[in-house]
């Protein structure tokens, strides 16, 4: 059953049903502000940091699920209710959420009176701005009661959570006119309070949450709501919250708006205070007179969308086929541009206080959002290597607050260096600004080790050069891009992290032929970076290795129809004919068949004829098969899944891209688009009940065919697929390629397609592309015409800033 539609003329998901199978979510904000809203307005806030600097509360996996937001009461005689149907559940007689890009409006009617609430958060301000817009459909005057309510977390998500000896005395708030403050800790080492205020004035508020609850009640049914009164009440330590009451009449066809601010504010050391004790609202003032009438917050949120149709107009497709337009044009680009903001840590699966920025995943982000916000790129780029240790290995993850390595998380995941060389080509194919490279960047952030960004890729390549297996292939250390196959854990103990937990690895054989794959394909792009530098002596010696590597994966990495997956600690095969769990697995043909390696000797074709035989099913490709079973030490984490599982022969959605970029280095059109709408969300939207999470973002994980619901998905929004799908999508179906010297054209199309048409801004000039294909064929530019004239190859030469281009490709 479908839960909505995709209304593409507003780049807009509509949610007619408030129940929705799993709450589906917005994020608000991209730039230091943010916020999650789920389709009935529960969610949280925070400044930068989701652990560090949280503003409201919210309790993951509660009963009910997605329990507190930023809630509206309004109360209407005897019946009180809420726009976005939750908390209190009455039903309504009408109910719409658009989820868009960065904003998210719901509305709700009951009995005669509509609730039509935007949220965003307005560009380059430290703000969730709320328009209510009540409007009086009867022909009869109402008198309505509106009660507003968050609730503050007091500021570190994690302790929040669990140091109730100390929390329940420090809570703090002041009030004046119509803004609540909450400025626990702000005595002490605090500079920071945040604040929630309405444009108009308010006949009452409360700011203690038993008060404005009552201890026994839920969400669902607080005293002061229930009873249509406000207590006034100020908190001094328990839990603080804001809540506005507002009466509100109005006359049949009147409309009245109010306009609500939730805002943080630091202030300087001498500047904390307006007297004794009492803060300095200075610049929470400012922030609240910006928004304070609906002139100034349509203006602002005009300002939003306007930044949105910027973005999104450097890569549009128009292809014929709505779902792919739709994915390509508005939804896989914003989740790019999610994915940039909060890398894995804060979702409704990731709670914002187990991870920071992922130093793997923040570089594959990149190739999703680099060609719309590349100066972006190209700081987060540097703040990324700038954790990496001096021998080329990296901190896993770093907290965005501090841009600092995490060191409780710490290193040794062998495939983390390559991964800065994947993102920093990215970032230089798409802009040609190769001055990035001679950007001092330090290691370990320490003052004094700075040294030009090149060293560092170079670094990355010794990294795999210099811990090479007995077979030559890569060392894996705690584990690849698949952070649960841990070969030198060996845990017994179920306290022990797999990530972090390493019993053995001195002496360890343990190889990856990920990482394999990975140096081939990855390492080109570095030689090619060297060799375009004039830096041909490295761009030589690299290659060396690289040549070795492949020769390598051939001779010790081949199991006969697939790629091996690794070499266990005692140096076994793992992902091998010969075991009888885990006989294959996705990654290593993912990354040896997109670096072609053996592509001349069937190799490619074989392994992707076993991926199709082996790890596909009607919901996408898993990672493995079969399915392990049993817990196997010398495996890890891996093996503690049930089977169909996450790692454990889940469709890992993330890996899915790899194959289908393999297929078009074979030039199979038919399988890589029948792969790639497996897993995009849009083609899926019709199985929302099993599939259950949003239907216009990627998820993580699907359940695969050996689970006990294959189909079924989780942990949507934070995930690499989204731009590995995006790149594989624009830059290998529709084959519109960056590259040093310009744009490549090389598409892999299914046969029976026509043609389409790109529209592409790539280093300030437009390509007006069209696609022919005459001949009904999946792969090979027969011809290329730009402006009129023929080009020799199919790489469009770097045209003018600001030059409008036709191009005419033909098949
Ligand atoms: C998660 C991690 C990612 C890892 C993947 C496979 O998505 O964020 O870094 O590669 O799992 O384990
Ligand atoms: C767990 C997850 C994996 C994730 C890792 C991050 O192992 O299964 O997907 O990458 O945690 O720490």
């Amino acid at each position: 059953m479908k839960y909505g539609y995709f209304d593409d003329e507003n780049r807009e998901y509509v949610i007619t049903n408030p129940k929705t199978p799993w709450p589906w979510i917005n994020y608000l904000g991209n730039k230091d502000f943010f916020s999650l809203i789920s389709n009935t307005a529960g969610g949280y806030s925070f400044y930068k940091d989701a652990k560090f600097r949280r503003l409201t509360r919210y309790r993951y996996n509660g009963v009910p699920m997605d329990a507190g937001g930023r809630y509206f009461y309004i109360k209407d005689g005897d019946t009180v209710w809420n726009p976005g149907w939750k908390p209190t559940k009455t039903p309504l007689d009408r109910y719409e959420c658009r989820h868009g890009m960065n904003y998210t409006r719901i509305i709700g009617e009951k009995d005669g009176v509509e609730a039509n609430l935007l949220f965003f958060v307005p560009l380059d301000t430290h703000a969730e701005v709320t328009r209510l817009t009540l409007t009086n459909k009867s022909d009869k005057p109402k008198h309505l009661k509106l009660f507003s309510f968050i609730e503050w977390c007091l500021w570190n998500a994690a302790t929040d959570m669990e140091n109730f000896q100390r929390n329940f005395s420090t809570g703090e708030v002041e009030i004046e006119g119509s803004a609540i403050y909450h400025k626990t800790e702000y005595k002490e080492r605090r500079n920071h309070y945040a604040f929630f205020n309405v444009n108009v004035p308010v006949q009452g508020f409360d700011t203690d949450r038993e008060t404005f609850m009552g201890l026994y009640n839920g969400f669902d049914e607080p005293d002061a709501v229930m009873e249509g009164k406000p207590r006034n009440s100020v908190a001094h330590g328990w839990s603080p919250i804001a809540s506005h009451y507002i009466e509100v009449d109005l006359q049949p066809g009147e409309s009245k708006d109010f306009i609500f601010t939730l805002g943080y504010v630091e202030n300087p050391d001498n500047k904390k205070w307006e007297s004794k004790g009492v803060i300095n609202k200075q610049p929470a003032r400012e922030i609240m007179e910006r928004f304070d009438t609906p002139e100034k917050v349509d203006k602002a949120f005009a300002d939003l969308r306007k930044y949105w149709d910027d973005l999104l107009a450097k890569y549009t497709v128009k292809s014929g086929d709505d779902k792919l337009d739709r994915m390509v044009n508005i939804w896989n680009q914003y989740q790019c541009m999610i994915t940039f903001c909060f890398s894995r840590s804060a979702s409704f699966f990731e709670s914002g206080i187990g991870r920071g920025m992922g130093f793997r995943d923040s570089n594959q982000d990149l190739v999703g959002f680099v060609h719309q916000i590349p100066e972006r790129a190209r700081e987060r780029i540097i703040d990324i290597a700038s954790t990496q240790f001096p021998d080329g290995g990296c901190y896993h993850q770093y907290q965005p607050l501090t841009k600092r390595g995490n060191n409780d998380i710490g290193g040794g995941f062998n495939d983390d260096p390559m991964w800065l060389i994947f993102g920093t080509a990215a970032y230089i194919k798409e802009t040609g600004d190769f001055s990035i490279l001679d950007e001092m960047v330090p290691f370990d952030n320490q003052p004094g080790s700075e040294v030009p960004l090149m060293e560092h890729l170079k670094v990355s390549v010794d990294h795999v050069i210099n811990n090479l297996g007995p077979h030559g292939l890569p060392l894996i250390g705690r584990a690849d891009w698949n952070d649960c196959l841990n070969l030198n854990c060996f845990s017994h103990d179920p306290n022990e992290s797999f990530q972090t937990t390493e019993n053995k690895s001195e002496g360890s054989k343990a190889e990856s032929l990920m990482i394999a794959g990975q140096f081939v394909a990855t390492g080109r792009d570095y030689v090619d970076l060297c060799r375009t530098l004039g830096k041909n002596e490295e761009a030589d010696r690299v290659q060396k290795y690289i040549d070795e590597m492949t020769e390598a994966v051939k001779k010790y990495g081949w199991d006969g129809d697939w790629y091996l997956r690794a070499y266990d600690y005692y140096g076994r095969k793992v992902g091998s004919n010969d075991n009888k769990e885990g006989k294959i697995f996705i990654e290593s043909q993912g990354w040896c068949t997109m670096a072609g390696i053996g592509l001349e000797d069937g190799l490619v074709e074989k392994s992707l004829d076993s991926v199709k035989k082996y790890l596909d099913c009607e919901h996408g490709l898993v990672l493995n098969n079969p399915a392990f079973t049993e817990y196997i030490p010398d495996y890890g984490e891996i093996s503690t899944y049930p089977a169909g599982y996450k790692e454990n022969a889940g469709i890992f959605s993330h890996n899915n891209p790899w194959v289908i970029i393999g297929e078009t280095v074979l030039g199979r059109g038919e399988r890589a688009w029948e792969y790639y709408q497996k897993i995009c969300p849009a083609y899926v939207e019709e199985k929302s009940d099993l599939h259950k999470v949003e239907p216009y973002v990627y998820c993580q994980m699907t359940a695969g065919k050996d689970a006990a619901r294959p189909g079924e998905a989780k942990n949507s929004w934070l995930t690499g697929t989204a731009a590995w799908n995006w790149y594989a999508i624009t830059q290998f179906i529709l084959g519109i390629r960056p590259a040093y010297n310009g744009l490549e054209i090389d598409p892999c199309i299914p046969k029976d397609w026509d043609g389409y048409h790109v529209s592409r801004k790539f280093r300030g000039a437009t390509y007006d592309i069209s696609v022919r294909n005459p001949h009904h064929v999946s792969k090979g530019v027969k011809s290329i015409i730009l402006n009129g004239n023929p080009i020799e190859g199919n790489v469009l030469p770097i045209m003018p800033e600001g030059s409008i281009n036709k191009v005419e490709v033909t098949l």
